[in-house]
């Protein structure tokens, strides 16, 4: 398995090659890292779940180059999901819709819709166009973590998690720090409305200002028990804890304003929420690279794109 740091036109050319020879490729995108196979291909699908350690009835989230693919994927799109398809593609948004005749049981965990995106970045829409062009179409892609661990924002973490389980066809493509961090929005878009059952940096308001209508949440900051949304998700060693006042020994993550109390060992200053964003899974990695017990992580506040980071601290800290 080979890292690239230099991805030129020549890599990605190679890596949609293996894509289609049915190998694993690891690609950044705007949000978190995804480890990729290609969705019509039962068997490189097959090695994402065993790679991951993650059980087959999770659904994976199949990435396209375009709106234009959308038809090939789902069917019975209605009107609010293509307005915002137009309006945040490419970019952190994954819709689920009902799944058209390619999308098969091993993709979804056998439910009858599929989970859609098209990410904002070039190496990931670079391989996409490639894959296209040797004939395949959406690149299945969950976040290229072990089941149940956090994300990976660059390539070295995709690395750490995953060395041992790729093979020497297998591929990581190197784009240093993803821009966002946490992974996308994730739109239930099968009924009458949207429905957001993973927040993310599309944050609801938005949506709501995009597509008119009520946009409901179903999410529960780790209490949810839904196919795939497990309580216990998003979780380093360290145990984690939300907005309470950090021991000496303990870590800390904090906007900078926020001063260090005495012997508390300050893992970050960001200074938007922004940049918490961004930095929260390379602090939690952080942590756990330092065999710390306990992380405290003061939430900016609680709106807009900090309920995403809430839903990921909290879960990071769920017992179980
Ligand atoms: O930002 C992202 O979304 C990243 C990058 C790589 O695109 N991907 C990502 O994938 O976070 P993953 O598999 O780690 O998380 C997707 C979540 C999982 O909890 C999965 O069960 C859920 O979305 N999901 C996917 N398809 C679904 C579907 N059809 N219905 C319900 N939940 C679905
Ligand atoms: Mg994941």
């Amino acid at each position: 398995m080979e890292i690239i740091t230099n991805v030129t036109e020549g890599v990605i050319k190679k890596a949609a090659k293996a894509l289609k020879d049915g190998h694993l490729v690891a690609f950044p995108t705007e949000t978190v890292y995804g480890l990729g196979a290609d969705a019509t291909n039962e068997k490189a699908v097959s090695k994402v779940y065993s790679v991951k350690g993650r059980p087959t009835d999770h659904p994976l989230i199949v990435h396209i180059s375009s709106i234009n693919e959308l038809d090939n994927w789902a069917i019975e799109i209605p009107d609010y999901a293509i307005k915002l398809a137009k309006k945040f593609w490419p970019g952190p948004m994954t819709l689920i819709l009902k799944r058209s005749e390619i999308v098969q049981d091993f993709v979804t965990g056998g439910q009858d819709n599929v989970g859609i995106r098209v990410p904002a970045h070039s190496i990931a829409l670079g391989l996409l166009s490639e894959f296209e062009r040797l004939g395949g179409s959406g690149i299945a892609a969950p976040s290229a973590n072990r089941f149940g661990a956090v994300s990976p924002t660059n390539a070295q973490a995709v690395d750490t998690e995953l060395r041992e389980f790729l093979n020497s066809k297998d591929m990581i493509l190197n784009d240093g720090q993803s821009k966002l961090g946490i992974e996308s929005t994730i739109i239930n878009c099968t009924g009458n409305k949207p429905l957001i059952i993973r927040p993310g940096t599309i944050t609801q308001e938005i949506i709501q200002a995009t597509v008119k209508l009520n946009v409901s949440n179903h999410f529960d900051f780790g209490f949810i028990k839904a196919p795939g949304l497990l309580k216990k998700h998003y979780s380093p060693k360290v145990k984690v804890e939300l907005n309470c006042v950090a021991k000496p020994g303990e870590g800390l993550m904090a906007l900078s304003d926020i001063p260090t109390p005495s012997g508390v060992i300050r893992l970050a200053t960001p200074k938007s929420i922004d940049e918490f964003a961004k930095l929260l899974y390379v602090i939690f990695r952080k942590a756990d690279s330092l065999n710390l017990k306990k992380l405290i992580v003061i939430l900016p506040d609680e709106k807009g794109i900090c309920l995403a980071i809430k839903d990921r601290v909290t879960k990071a800290g769920a017992e179980s």
